[in-house]
């Protein structure tokens, strides 16, 4: 990989190892960045894949375009848009990944409806996120620097499986793949302007890298005619 593709890596996990890519499966990075997990994927998927990387600004899709002409992979391409509004036709992927970007979304809701919809019958969620577990004092929710910093918009591991199983996926798994300790939080305290001493014990333990992990039904059967009782023809 470039240099620039893995010094602009701001993820919280590893989705493209987690995903198990299968050669010729097309993939969909939501907030892609500098395009190094797409990349990465690109070359999983081959020969016969495809990697999509979506990012909504200019400045990302721009870096990431000349991390692929650099890294010379060509089973790729970068779009601009949101993850709220997936600029892709309905059942056209097969794997949804991401990696710490959904927790920044301020309509999380509508970005697991979207992931359903572009996703083929069967097709797979598997994102790296920062998740919560149990109640966060209101003071880190506030911070808009652990916004950035990518914590404070992170959903509760149950709010994260209900918002999946509403927009329709089965199989949903959250499984931690990091707990951060209140130390590694000191710094993000102190430059949020909070008392770390104070907050640091109240957020112990409940601050997770985590691999979430989800499975839009497969087809139920092709519906024959007059089998209006079957699942898959109503
Ligand atoms: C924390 S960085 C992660 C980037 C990349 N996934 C990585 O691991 O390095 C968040 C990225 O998501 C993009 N992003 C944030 N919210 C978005 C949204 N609603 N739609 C599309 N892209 C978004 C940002 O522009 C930024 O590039």
């Amino acid at each position: 990989m470039p240099a620039e593709a893995v010094a602009a890596s701001l993820g919280c996990g590893n989705p493209t190892a987690l995903a198990k890519l299968q050669p010729g499966e097309i993939v969909l990075d939501l907030g892609s960045g500098g395009g190094i997990d797409v990349l990465l994927s690109a070359r999983r998927v081959a020969p016969g894949g495809r990697a999509y990387g979506l990012d909504m600004t200019d400045e990302m899709v721009a870096l990431a375009r000349e991390n692929q002409t650099k890294a010379g992979v060509e089973n790729v391409e970068f779009l601009k848009g949101t993850i709220e509004s997936i600029p892709l036709p309905d059942n056209t992927v097969d794997v949804i990944i991401s990696n710490c970007v959904i927790n920044l979304s301020g309509d999380k809701d509508r970005v697991m409806r979207e992931a359903f919809r572009v996703l083929k019958p069967g097709g797979r969620f598997a994102v790296s996120d920062v998740v919560i577990r149990g109640d966060v004092p209101a003071e880190v929710r506030r911070s808009m620097e652990l916004w950035v910093g990518c914590i404070a918009g992170a959903l509760q591991e149950t709010e994260y499986q209900d918002k999946l199983q509403n927009a329709g996926f089965e199989s949903i798994d959250v499984e931690p793949t990091r707990i951060y300790q209140v130390e590694e939080a000191r710094d993000f305290l102190t430059a949020a302007g909070l008392d770390a001493d104070e907050i640091g014990p109240q957020i112990k333990d409940k601050f997770m890298s985590a691999f979430v992990r989800a499975k839009k039904p497969a087809a139920a059967c092709d519906c024959p005619p007059g089998g209006v009782d079957l699942p898959c023809c109503r």
